[in-house]
């Protein structure tokens, strides 16, 4: 039985933050180096990040914290008739509009038409530290998002957002030459306020206790032994032309050492915060699932098996170029109806079919809520560790060099 209690617990590093790489030498007394702690919410898979924009500023607006994206966006004014908070661009005196035609936003299920700025935006509860000529965008046309959920995203793939909170923490830091540690934020009750009530008999559990925490700089008594580090590619030429935050070169896929997918070369993974689900390439999910005779329903978009059938399903398994990830069937899949124990007992899987249609896969929050996660843009790099406290559903990472 999956525990659905959880504590995910992310660090954003950026180049104030002495990152020594941790697997050359064991550290035994492990300090902070954590500078601004946040609360964030957590819904459906997804962190929620209240965030303010402009100037003066404009929010709380909650946004969804995407590693796996690059466009930062709110609604805008006349987006929507039921959205909680606006971003309106006239409304301040930092907005410079970047670009002169709107983009379009696609998430698969949901999208949005977004005019881009360049404005000042600041994490809630940490107005001082200001991102100046941080990428953003206000949606004039929103599709598929659910009544009561996050509308918005910040997109933490993209490396002039990226640049921009990089700036402002070497100011933060000349100005407090470094040492000064800061806690923002303290458990103010209007972070993850969106979070629906709980849903009786739809098999899935709301759990209050789901939550999230990011800091600036790495907080090393969060995560056991050490942090398994997965560079950045090399370029965008390695990811098919996409932003190198935050992929990594996934050389192997399968489900234990049987049934292994045939990679096409340069086939990475990204690691995406805005999605639950492990996305593949269609022919590789489709390959996988075949192995355990689960069968693809087009209305509900999932593989479907029968839960009888669990126990003899192998760990799903990513290897990359120094480590490999197992994940034990109990974690990627789940019940249809949660109180159905029956023989017949329909289940599914959260490998999902991707857009890419060779070479990406995505590996979303059912693999990132197991580890400590460290986003290190100074080192290009991803950190990966076991957290310490967190729910042992027997995810593993192991060297493989
Ligand atoms: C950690 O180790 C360093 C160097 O060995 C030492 O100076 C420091 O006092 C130690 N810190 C703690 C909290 O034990
Ligand atoms: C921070 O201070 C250092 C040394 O004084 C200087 O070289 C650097 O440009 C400063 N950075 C910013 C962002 O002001
Ligand atoms: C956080 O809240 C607690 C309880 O209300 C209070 O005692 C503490 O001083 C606060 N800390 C900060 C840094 O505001
Ligand atoms: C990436 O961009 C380069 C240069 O613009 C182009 O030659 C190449 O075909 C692109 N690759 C992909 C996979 O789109
Ligand atoms: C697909 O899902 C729907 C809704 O849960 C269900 O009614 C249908 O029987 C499923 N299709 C298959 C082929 O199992």
């Amino acid at each position: 039985m999956r525990s659905l209690s959880l504590i995910a617990a992310i660090a954003l590093v950026g180049s104030t933050v002495s990152a020594a790489p941790r697997e050359a030498h064991k550290t035994t007394n492990k300090s902070s180096d954590v500078k601004y702690t946040f609360n964030m919410g957590y819904s459906e898979g997804q962190y929620i990040l209240p965030v303010n924009v402009g100037t003066p500023g404009q929010g709380p607006i909650n946004v969804v914290f995407d590693t796996g994206s690059e466009l930062t966006w709110f609604p805008g004014p006349d987006a929507c008739d039921d959205c909680v908070s606006e971003y309106n661009p006239s409304a301040s005196s930092t907005a410079i509009k970047d670009g002169k035609k709107p983009v379009f936003a696609d998430y698969g299920d949901q999208c949005a038409t977004v005019t881009k700025y360049k404005d000042t935006l600041s994490f809630h509860g940490a107005d001082d530290l200001k991102f100046q000529s941080f990428p953003v965008g206000a949606a004039s046309e929103i599709e598929g998002f659910e009544p009561g959920s996050t509308v918005g995203y910040l997109g933490f793939g993209n490396s002039d957002a990226l640049y921009s909170i990089d700036s402002a923490l070497q100011n933060d830091a000349n100005g407090s030459k470094g040492k000064k540690k800061r806690q923002a934020n303290n458990g103010s009750g209007d972070i993850g306020s969106n979070k629906r009530p709980p849903r009786q008999g739809h098999g899935r559990r709301w759990d209050t206790e789901e939550s999230a925490v990011m800091t600036i700089g790495i907080d090393h008594s969060a995560y056991r032994g050490d942090l398994y580090y997965f560079n950045l590619p090399a370029s965008e030429a390695d990811c098919e032309n996409h932003s190198i935050f935050w992929r990594t070169s996934l050389t192997g896929v399968g489900l234990a050492d049987k049934h292994s997918c045939k990679l096409l070369p340069k086939s990475y993974a990204k690691f995406s915060t805005g999605t639950r689900a492990i996305k593949a390439p269609p022919v590789h999910a489709d390959f996988l699932h075949l192995k355990f005779g689960a069968i693809y329903n087009f209305s509900e978009n999932r593989y479907e098996f029968k839960c009888s059938k669990l126990d003899s399903i192998a760990d799903l398994q990513f290897k990359f170029q120094n480590y490999q990830i197992n994940l034990p069937a109990k974690l990627w899949t789940a019940r249809v109806d949660a109180t159905d124990d029956s023989e017949d007992a329909k289940c599914y899987t959260h490998i999902r079919r991707g857009s890419d249609r060779f070479k990406e896969w995505t590996l979303g929050t059912i693999v990132l809520d197991e580890f400590y996660q460290a986003w290190e843009q100074s080192m290009l790099r991803v950190g990966l560790g076991y957290l310490v406290g967190g729910s042992d559903n027997g995810a593993t990472i192991t060297n493989i060099q």
